[in-house]
């Protein structure tokens, strides 16, 4: 985070706390995050997309997306920075609920929601709820009807587009489950699904059809598919307009700004990319003969990604002769830390490349290729593939991982039966536990014997 300094004495600190104050006071693993750095990012992102569509002449609406991290603490952060929240489960909802965000500044994703899911949003007069099929459509349709009331929906469209890092985080190509097609209908002189879904929402009274959400993928660092999908919106719109006289107010355009990862890596600039959608769009629409809609838009990495760190304590140093790609031997540091893939499963799951640094600690000795790996029951659980550590790296060193703030605690589990880490706060000189380490009474909470 932008928090992060090195002292005189070689030891790192977060927005004024050293790390060993931090690993005194919580422990390791542990996630700390930079809360003026998420502040920031966040606000960075709103006044970006704000000035950039006002001086288009329309307005945006920027949504956090609260599956790379929900903590409440978190939720207020984005709300006080004037953002809203995208939830993706009931379980996302709730915690944004509690946190005090209101209902209409909550949007409901899922392409499977449940009804009791359906109903809690409906119960919070949550703000939006992106449909993904024609069949939730007519559930969504069905359950408001029910309760006499008018829910509001987006509908999620695949453009075709194709963007984003690991297969698994990209969502705009057609053979995969969200969104329905713009472009592939089921036969000839057919509707689009896309086309379908709204025509399908306009013959409900029970739903008000509030616009049109796109979503192309993740770790995008090109803005060019996030024009294209925007142009595509577009057009499904202007289409709908023409056909039943319907011009939906809003367009949604998704998250997966792509952050640096590595040092050396560029993120994607905030202001550029507003700037180059705006205009793309402004063009669009004036291609089309239509008015701009209102835009939102839902980063979550590019908020809370860069504005997290985990902090581990060195084990096992363990140099492992292997055989080079030449024939020539050489060697490789295993330098195991106390978490692993239980608190950060994207370098299994995505082959994520992170960064990592002895924290605690100057040192002069040589840098050696090292690999940082965790403590779990598997040769795949890896931390960091190959980063240069000090040649005296140790037992008891404390060790950082950047960049672990979004997708990392929210994708933790319990494998191993490790109990999770902490999310620690930082601010100001202070830290503070935003949710604590589970222990082994919570291992075993659930277990009935
Ligand atoms: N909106 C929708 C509808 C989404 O599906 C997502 C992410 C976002 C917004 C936020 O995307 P972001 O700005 O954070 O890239 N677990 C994967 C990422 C999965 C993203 C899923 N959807 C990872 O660790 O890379």
């Amino acid at each position: 985070s932008s928090g992060v300094r090195r002292g005189n004495d070689g030891a790192v600190e977060v927005a004024g706390v050293g790390v060993a104050e931090l690993a005194a006071d919580h422990g390791t693993p542990s996630y700390v995050l930079d809360e003026a750095d998420f502040r920031a990012r966040a606000r960075a992102y709103r006044t970006a997309f704000e000035a950039a569509f006002a001086a288009v002449g329309t307005g945006v609406d920027v949504y956090y997306a609260g599956k790379a991290l929900l903590t409440m603490a978190v939720a207020r952060w984005a709300r006080e920075e004037g953002l809203r929240v995208d939830t993706a489960s009931g379980g996302e909802l709730a915690v944004a609920l509690r946190a005090g965000v209101p209902g209409e500044a909550i949007g409901l994703h899922g392409n499977n929601k449940s009804d009791a899911e359906i109903a809690h949003a409906f119960d919070h007069g949550v703000g939006r709820i992106i449909v993904d099929s024609l069949a939730e459509i007519d559930r969504v349709a069905d359950l408001a009807a029910e309760r006499g009331v008018v829910a509001p929906v987006m509908v999620r469209v695949t453009t075709g587009v194709h963007a984003g890092g690991h297969e698994y985080i990209s969502t705009a190509h057609e053979d995969q489950k969200f969104g329905l097609s713009v472009n592939v209908a089921a036969g000839p002189g057919t509707d689009s699904p896309a086309m379908a879904a709204l025509l399908r929402i306009l013959e409900r009274p029970s739903l008000r059809l509030l616009g049109i959400h796109s979503h192309i993928g993740s770790q995008i660092l090109d803005p060019d598919g996030f024009e294209a999908a925007a142009r595509a919106v577009l057009e499904l719109r202007a289409e709908l307009a023409t056909r039943t006289g319907v011009l939906v107010g809003e367009v949604d355009l998704g998250g997966g700004y792509g952050i640096a990862y590595l040092p050396g890596e560029v993120a994607l600039d905030p202001e550029r990319v507003a700037q180059d959608i705006a205009s793309s769009v402004a063009e669009a629409a004036a291609n089309l003969g239509t008015p701009l809609p209102r835009f939102s838009i839902e980063p979550g990495r590019a908020i809370v990604g860069p504005a997290g760190m985990t902090l581990y304590t060195v084990g096992t140093v363990k140099p492992v002769t292997v055989g080079g790609d030449d024939g020539e031997p050489f060697t490789r540091l295993y330098v195991s830390v106390d978490g692993g893939m239980s608190d950060n499963i994207r370098p299994a799951l995505y082959g994520a490349d992170y960064h990592a640094e002895v924290v605690g600690r100057s040192s002069v000795a040589e840098p050696v290729l090292a690999r940082v790996v965790g403590k779990h029951c598997e040769s795949g659980d890896i931390v960091v593939h190959q980063v240069m550590l000090p040649g005296d790296v140790r037992a008891g060193d404390l060790l950082a991982v950047a960049a672990t703030g979004a997708y990392g605690r929210s994708m933790a589990s319990n494998y191993n039966m490790l109990p999770r880490p902490p999310v620690v706060g930082v601010r100001d000189g202070a830290s503070r536990v935003l949710v604590r380490r589970e222990t082994e009474d919570d291992l075993l909470r659930l277990d009935q014997g």
